[in-house]
């Protein structure tokens, strides 16, 4: 998707033009893919601009630089404020927030840890990934031929810049195959997760979603949805599924920060249908607690 080019973006502590933004070609980030990310939305309500959930992003990326051994230079506390500031440096209402930690320019090779350690912040609007009328109707996926790999190959925990060759090859895949997202399997042939979305699988009133052990990123509007559920009394529990039990799914759906909330109308040309009653209940929910209509979770807010 194109880029929507803004004014500024933060860099190792900095707020620089957009232009100046750059790297050289030498960043050990660029060769090995020695980045680790995270994907954000500010969105815009009747109470001010708020980044939902913007701590808990910036705990994943520290958990995911602690995985691959990066030293942070920057708190928690002090990329959140970095994360506002470039938000209001560029005057914007809502948009999709991308920090990256990564290897930077001063060695080469595969051992990385002496190789700096860099921080930026971009931002730009962005709007619905998978497109408003996926939200509201459904999208069609495939079941990849690429497998997610294990932790023992790469760890799905770490939102690493370079693990995500794996969910484009799967990417690629469905849409010249003329779907709209892949799912990919686990290692052991498991269900794991979309390309960037955590896959939830509703069948006889229960929500089920793939555990940890089935490979998937441990996403935070995934979190998000088991907290709804909780609240609404909704039973929801993490289950090893087969690719078969999405085939006869009452119900599925992706959940992720640049997808939101999407159901699955169609796997593999098996027909799931329109969003059924759960999947609205959730949508509706979520959707009103990042408009800043649901003070219940007021928490997850945090303004700008
Ligand atoms: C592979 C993968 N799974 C799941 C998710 C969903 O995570 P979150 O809800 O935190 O955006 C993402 C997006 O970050 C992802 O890239």
């Amino acid at each position: 998707m194109p880029i929507t080019e803004v004014s500024k973006i933060w860099m190792n502590g900095q707020l620089v033009d957009w232009q100046d933004a750059q790297v050289h070609l030498l960043t050990h980030a660029l060769h090995y893919g020695s980045g680790v990310f995270e994907g954000i939305r500010a969105y815009d309500t009747r109470k001010g601009t708020h980044v939902f959930r913007l701590t808990d992003h910036m705990r994943r990326l520290e958990r995911s630089a602690k995985i691959y051994m990066m030293d942070m230079p920057f708190s928690v506390e002090e990329l959140a404020a970095a994360t506002k500031e470039v938000i209001r440096a560029n005057g914007l209402e809502s948009c999709y927030i991308r920090p990256i930690v990564y290897r930077g320019y001063g060695e080469m090779g595969l051992f990385p840890l002496k190789a700096p350690v860099d921080v930026a912040i971009a931002v730009w609007p962005w709007g619905a990934y998978l497109g408003d009328e996926g939200i509201e109707h459904g999208i069609r996926a495939k079941i990849s031929s690429f497998r997610r790999f294990g932790p023992n190959s790469m760890p799905p925990a770490a939102k690493a810049t370079g693990q995500y060759i794996n969910s484009s090859l799967a990417k690629v895949e469905a849409v010249k195959a003329g779907y709209e997202e892949a799912i990919l399997l686990d290692d052991s042939g498991n269900l794991s997760e979309g390309s960037g979305e955590n896959l939830f699988v509703v069948r006889n009133g229960v929500v089920a979603t793939p555990p940890s052990a089935s490979d998937v990123l441990e996403g935070i509007t995934a979190d998000t949805i088991a907290r709804i559920c909780r609240d609404e009394g909704i039973l929801l529990k993490e289950k090893v599924m087969v690719r078969s039990e999405l085939y006869t799914a009452d119900e599925a759906f992706l959940s992720g920060t640049a997808a939101e909330i999407v159901p699955l109308r169609e796997v593999d040309d098996r027909l799931i249908g329109e969003p059924g009653p759960i999947t609205r209940k959730i949508q509706d929910i979520f959707y009103s607690i990042i408009k800043g209509e649901n003070d219940r979770y007021e928490e997850y807010l945090e303004w700008v």
